[in-house]
């Protein structure tokens, strides 16, 4: 029988990740979206202005990079495991791909100079499914807000799907989501959401909208 150790060292997060980007275009995996509109009025709706440190975890190829720029906001760092799907994001913006700070760092391991103002992530925590992770994640997210900060995370629900891209998943509720942030952050907000797919599977979503305490 397999340990969670020997789990770890057969699964290469990062491989994962650049293949499933290798192998099919932006526009084709479950969870591109044309237009990232929950996203982007939750950032909007933060009411800080257009100079505010925005951070997108595991932004991956997705629009709301385009989106976020085209608001005006005009400090936005996206941050992906991957290489080609920050490859495809920066090809697909242009010239302005300069205006983003672009991290090919994994979330579980990334440490920040800076400190933000707006934390996004759009499917992305509900991969960590192993306590160390989830609590580096949390540790890591708590250094790098600043008082105050507001921080949007959507994952699947509790009706949502098991799996993503192959892997397992954490479904959560807002109280569960609350439960693992812990008490640094404040529960301000949550929606719920059907993604419909490219191929037309729907997926249920849950948005939690928190502020750092
Ligand atoms: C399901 S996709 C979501 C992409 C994007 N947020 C969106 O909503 O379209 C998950 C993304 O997270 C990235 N990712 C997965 N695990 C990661 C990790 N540990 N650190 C950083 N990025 C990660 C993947 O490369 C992928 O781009």
């Amino acid at each position: 029988m397999k340990n969670k150790q020997t789990d770890k060292l057969e699964f290469n997060r990062k491989d994962h990740w650049e293949q499933v980007y290798s192998e099919k275009e932006s526009t084709e995996v479950s969870w591109y979206q044309q237009h990232p509109e929950r996203s982007l009025d939750l950032i909007k709706a933060t009411g800080r202005d257009v100079s505010a440190a925005i951070i997108d975890i595991g932004g991956g190829a997705s629009k709301l990079a385009d989106f976020i720029l085209d608001t005006g906001y005009n400090n936005l760092t996206v941050l992906d495991i991957s290489h080609a799907a920050i490859e495809h994001a920066r090809f697909r913006l242009g010239d302005r791909a300069e205006k983003i700070t672009w991290l090919e760092q994994d979330i579980t391991e990334f440490t920040s100079d800076v400190t933000f103002d707006i934390w996004h992530d759009r499917a992305v925590f509900h991969f960590l499914t192993d306590a160390d992770d989830q609590a580096s994640y949390v540790r890591t997210m708590s250094r790098a807000l600043k008082s105050g900060a507001n921080v949007i995370i959507a994952t699947f629900d509790l009706n949502g799907p098991e799996k993503c891209s192959g892997l397992d998943v954490v479904r959560y509720s807002p109280e569960t989501m609350s439960d693992v942030l812990g008490e640094a952050f404040q529960l301000i907000e949550t929606s719920t959401e059907k993604h419909i797919t490219p191929s037309g599977a729907s997926q249920n979503f849950v948005y939690c909208c928190f502020t750092r305490v």
